[in-house]
């Protein structure tokens, strides 16, 4: 049913490695592993995590750090069968398992291997790996369900094919329960599911024929939508195909080409806006967003709903320089994979990540349905973590 956990914590023959003995060396705690790794602990680390200090059921900590002795000095260390033993001066004692102190380690190079490892892609390279899974597998199968959460999760994206039709409307949609075998679902002042066809007075350009540039659904909020789910019902309609970009793939050519463009657009905000007669959502956020270590956090995008540009004056011609740059980059078409869904195929990405759009289509010629829903990131994480069992761990 899981897979098998991080192998950050097996041997290069795949066994759990011992812990072999423990020193203590001024405010460190220095532990030697059986296959020859050395790992320091800060003593007050080592305190601080002491499994004593958390509620037996909850496993939250039952205190804060207000009263710490940050010069804590442990009184003795032993290892035995594979335990960690602490002795603390006010005579309390901690004991440690040896895998998860394999398992929490922090040095640098601990560290860089837990960080998320993303496969990104060129259309060139994407097009001969196409991320696929199929539909009943998932329904039936949790290690297919970890395998497309697991796509999209390093990918960015996987189409799930031979999905069954909407034949009750009124009940779940076939894009909600394969998401509801995720998680809920985000709803939206879109609603909780959305049909993408062309309609009168549309409020979203999504809702034309109109052809629609690479863009990131709901740049205009604080926390747009995580991962999005794009059905695939009727498609007999000319026109209409659908492209993909790697916005992370587009920023590192960026970074590469033009980095004072890249500095800009991952430090100046650009204003989103969405309205129509019962709303008005805006945020302002950079279009290419990093996390605290410089790595890639999100990409926000959306040049149809782009509020008016208002920054300093200075810096309007070189937000806009950059915005150009960015723009070109996401429609080389050596980084658009475009393709054209058929019925029963459903696109699924991260919506934070990848960019979507479609050609136009001429709705005289034949239908085109889409049905979507969107799963939040914290919640697709999470199902990866269960399904593999990392939550039972501490
Ligand atoms: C959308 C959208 C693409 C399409 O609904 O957000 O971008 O192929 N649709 O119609
Ligand atoms: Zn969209």
């Amino acid at each position: 049913m899981s897979q098998a956990l991080p192998n950050t914590l097996l041997t290069d023959n795949g066994s759990t490695p011992m812990l072999a003995d423990a020193r203590i060396d001024g405010d460190t705690i220095v532990v030697s592993w059986t296959d020859g790794m050395v790992s320091a602990f800060h003593q007050i680390w080592l305190r601080d995590h002491c499994p004593s200090g958390l509620h037996p059921s909850t496993r939250e900590r039952l205190w804060d750090w207000s009263a710490y002795d940050l010069e804590i000095n442990a009184t003795g260390v032993a290892v035995t069968d594979d335990i960690l033993t602490v002795s603390w001066p006010d005579g309390h004692v901690s004991t440690f398992d040896a895998d998860y102190l394999r398992r929490r380690r922090y040095d640098d190079a601990a560290r860089t291997e837990r960080r998320p490892q993303l496969d990104l892609w060129s259309a060139e390279d994407i097009v001969r790996r196409t991320p696929n899974v199929d539909h009943a597998a998932v329904m039936a199968d949790d290690n297919a369900l970890l395998d497309l959460l697991i796509k999209v999760r390093d990918t960015g994206f996987a189409i799930v094919r031979n999905m069954p039709n909407c034949d009750r409307p009124d009940t779940d949609w076939p894009c909600e329960t394969v998401a509801r075998r995720i998680a809920f679902t985000r709803e939206t002042n879109f609603g909780r599911r959305f049909d993408v066809i062309s309609k009168p007075d549309p409020n979203n350009q999504a809702y034309t024929h109109d052809a629609l540039l690479a863009h990131t659904d709901l740049a205009n909020r604080e926390m747009p939508p995580g991962v999005q789910f794009l059905h695939c019902l009727e498609f007999a309609a000319e026109g209409g195909e659908s492209l993909l970009v790697d916005g992370f793939h587009a920023a590192e050519e960026l970074r590469a080409d033009d980095p004072g463009a890249w500095t800009v657009l991952t430090t100046m905000p650009v204003a989103f806006r969405f309205h129509d007669s019962d709303w008005d959502v805006r945020w302002s956020g950079p279009v290419i967003a990093l996390d605290v270590d410089g790595g890639y956090h999100e990409i926000r995008y959306n040049p149809g709903i782009a509020a008016p540009i208002d920054v300093p004056f200075a810096l309007v011609k070189p937000l806009y320089r950059a915005l150009t740059a960015y723009a070109a980059r996401l429609k080389d078409p050596r980084n658009v994979l475009a393709f054209k869904l058929r019925p029963g195929d459903m696109m699924v990405f991260n919506n934070r990540r990848v960019l979507h759009g479609r050609g136009a289509f001429d709705p005289s010629t034949g239908p085109r349905h889409l049905q979507g829903c969107y799963v939040d990131l914290d919640e697709w994480h999470s199902r990866i973590r269960v399904l593999q069992g990392e939550h039972r761990l501490d």
